[in-house]
């Protein structure tokens, strides 16, 4: 199943071709199809069967209100890392009490928040980050919901920047101090253990290190009950991989089956957090070649979209397909696909062979992920505006910033 096609050799979003969006909306703009993440999210649900289950997305990914709102609707809670993340969920129509708060620098203002709008579950990552919280929970008259997020100390073989669940990583507690801290957690007045918590990276590719990690979160919970600790729920984390080029990650339907097998003779509600196997590929970004550049050495196309739209290639050397919106016959050449950012790691595509002219639209694939949410204004660049795609109809989402914006909270020192 893909949103993206060529018909005639002009790419469409479903019904759409993007050269009508690119018209409408300039670029750079972030495009993405609401048929493939209604989709996606529905290979889920469908994946768990009869077992129950909860989808909480991971907002981190793409955390635009219309995207939220898309999900809620399809019934999904969210995995939040922040007070301004929960914020957005509730401002989107999102359920707390399908919202897990994950995070290992939770402030007290966003502890109170996530109180006040009763989240489903606190993911602690700290023993004094479970004191702080049994405190203000206490101050408030409020028993916190906590699953202890347990680094299992599992090599989840991705890119160091985006593993996190090696006992190197600063995520977590340290299975050999769980059952020490549940028992704390369990003494504590304004504390309610609800749930058992892990997730070990993004972008996996294999389904070998979830289930190491499922296994030892089951060990884990098979002492507990010993200990007499009531677990309602397991969250197994996000961190599903997609095919950005050659990778071929598990499908949603084998990682979950795999997931519920493991998990078969124990009660628990399992819980999930996908962010990027969520709306990785359901978006692209859109962008114009606006220079040509041949030098002995190389062929760059300089295009409107850079680094600060889109922070993975120069940040992970993430590789992501880019494609022509329309197709074109002719000779190709090797270019650098580069943005016009003052930074030599400012590219996002290094090696391509395009057939280019002037003006041409190119679209920067698998781009819904880890897109949007991670740009910034470096050298003062509007953030790209976003539409989202519905069959036939096009919905600007977000509007693409003025400088105006940018600099509407700076002041001169009178
Ligand atoms: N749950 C927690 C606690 C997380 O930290 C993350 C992602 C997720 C769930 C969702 O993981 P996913 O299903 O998307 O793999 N900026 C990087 C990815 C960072 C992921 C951070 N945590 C990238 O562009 O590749």
């Amino acid at each position: 199943f893909s949103s993206f096609e060529y018909r005639d050799s002009q790419l469409f979003v479903e019904s759409v071709p993007l050269a009508e969006i690119a018209a409408k909306f300039g670029t750079p703009c972030y495009v993405y199809s609401s048929a493939a993440i209604r989709t996606t999210y529905q290979i889920f649900d469908h994946a768990f069967g009869q077992r129950d289950h909860l989808i909480c997305y991971a907002v981190k990914a793409n955390s635009n209100l219309a995207i939220l709102n898309l999900l809620a609707r399809l019934g999904s809670g969210f995995d939040i890392v922040s007070g301004g993340e929960l914020q957005r969920v509730l401002k989107a129509g999102g359920d707390p009490q399908k919202t897990v708060f994950s995070g290992v620098g939770k402030t007290p203002e966003e502890i109170r928040a996530a109180l006040a709008a009763n989240i489903l579950c606190f993911n602690v990552e700290s023993e004094m980050e479970l004191m702080v919280l049994n405190e203000i929970a206490g101050q408030m008259g409020k028993i916190a919901p906590v699953s202890l997020r347990v680094n299992p100390d599992v090599d989840a073989n991705t890119h160091p920047y985006i593993s996190t669940g090696m006992k190197e990583n600063k995520f977590g507690i340290p299975a050999a101090e769980a059952g020490r801290i549940y028992s704390l957690a369990h003494q504590l007045p304004h504390i309610q253990v609800s749930g058992l918590d892990c997730h070990i990276g993004s972008q996996l590719t294999e389904i070998a290190p979830f289930i190491e990690a499922a296994d030892k979160m089951l060990d884990l919970l098979a002492r507990l009950q010993t200990m007499g600790v009531t677990i309602k729920h397991l969250d197994l984390g996000g961190g599903l991989g997609i095919r950005y080029d050659r990778e071929s990650p598990p499908s949603i339907e084998a990682y979950i089956k795999a997931l519920c097998t493991i998990a078969e003779n124990h009660p628990q509600q399992l819980l999930i957090e996908p962010g990027r196997s969520m709306v990785g590929n359901a978006g692209l970004l859109l962008t114009r070649v606006h220079y040509l550049k041949h030098t002995s050495h190389r062929n760059f196309a300089i295009v409107d979209a850079a680094m600060n739209d889109m922070l993975r290639p120069a940040l992970y050397q993430a590789y992501h397909s880019i494609l022509p919106v329309t197709k074109r016959t002719g000779e190709t050449k090797t270019y650098q696909i580069v943005g016009p950012v003052c930074e030599t790691g400012d590219f996002l595509g290094h090696d391509r062979n395009l057939a280019l002219t002037k003006n041409d639209l190119l679209a920067v694939m698998s781009a819904g992920a880890y897109g949007m949410s991670m740009s910034s204004n470096y050298n003062t660049r509007p953030r790209a505006a976003e539409v989202m795609v519905d069959g036939s109809t096009v919905h600007l989402i977000r509007a693409r910033e003025t400088v105006e914006d940018l600099y509407a909270l700076e002041k001169l020192p009178i």
